[in-house]
């Protein structure tokens, strides 16, 4: 059998005006962000709200999301909030239900909640092992598959991953974390592959080493922080405000021909032996 990729209508190009800055605006978009309550999800957010789009913050953690809530209305930045676990099934598709019906179709989502574990491998449990695969490869999938249909119906998409450096070189011990990126990596190049031809787009964001919750503990050791200074050619963190605005970029019309693609946003760690 044959995928058949032919389209009844010839997509158009967005007017060519790119350069402005007028083509990072989200006006009149809404955009959903997993994992949004605090570090690159939340920095996100708040860019993609800050570029004009309604966003629907989610997060496991419905008091800090209640705290950023907070923040948003003070600086009367359209939102709404979603708490709910990504990797449980019933909920997303409740919650994306709810977010149709309240605020319209989403045309910007964003998979970013994530964990770590940085145990060795053979010390690593099958329960352990699972939830980091369903938090962070189950949680994308449960959302690309609610989010994608209204998608593809309207004819206009983005999706955006959050993946890892740690898909290409690993520094510490975190097998389950490096699999589910890989696999979240592959998955944005088979959509952006089978949804393209409907209008919606699929990239993969590849933060390095980033000052967030998830790396408290590498930040508190006097010997990765030597690493930072000694190995990353700018010599320093990355921060959740490095990143967001390639999220911006990517939902924009500003990225309307980025398709498929896994930006590296790593201040050059990859780039150097
Ligand atoms: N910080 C880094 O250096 C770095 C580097 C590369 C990639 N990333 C990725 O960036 C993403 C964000 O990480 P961060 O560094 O901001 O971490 P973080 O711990 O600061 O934030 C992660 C957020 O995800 C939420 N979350 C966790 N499990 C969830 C679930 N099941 N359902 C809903 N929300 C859930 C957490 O409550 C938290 O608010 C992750 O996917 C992470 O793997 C981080």
């Amino acid at each position: 059998m044959t995928f058949d990729r032919a389209h009844p209508e010839t997509p158009a190009a967005p007017s060519d005006e790119r350069a402005s800055g007028s083509t990072f605006r989200l006006d009149g978009k809404t955009a959903l962000i997993s994992g949004a309550a605090r570090g690159i999800g939340w920095g996100i957010a708040e860019a993609l709200a800050r570029a004009g789009a309604h966003v629907i913050l989610n997060d496991i953690d419905a008091a800090a999301l209640a705290e950023r809530s907070r923040d948003l209305s003070a600086r009367g930045l359209s939102h709404s909030l979603a708490a709910f676990d990504v990797s449980c099934e019933e909920a997303v598709v409740a919650a994306v239900q709810q977010a149709v019906e309240t605020v319209g179709a989403v045309d910007v989502l964003v998979n970013n909640a994530g964990l770590q574990n940085r145990k060795g491998f053979l010390e690593l449990s099958y329960a352990e092992w699972r939830r980091m695969l369903s938090v962070h490869l189950d949680g994308a999938y449960h959302l690309t598959r609610a989010v994608a249909p209204h998608m593809v119906a309207r004819k206009h998409g983005r999706i955006i991953m959050i993946g890892s450096i740690a898909t290409q070189s690993v520094k510490v011990p975190s097998t389950p974390y490096v699999a589910a990126k890989g696999a979240l990596t592959a998955l944005t190049r088979a959509l952006a592959f089978e949804l393209g031809p409907s209008g919606v787009t699929c990239n993969t964001i590849s933060p390095g080493m980033t000052q967030t919750e998830l790396t408290r503990a590498l930040q508190d050791d006097p010997a990765y922080e030597k690493f930072i200074r000694e190995r990353v050619p700018l010599q320093r963190w990355g921060t959740p405000a490095d990143i967001a605005p390639a999220a911006v970029y990517l939902a924009s019309d500003a990225g309307a021909f980025v398709n498929g693609a896994n930006l590296v946003i790593d201040g050059g760690v990859l780039a150097m032996l």
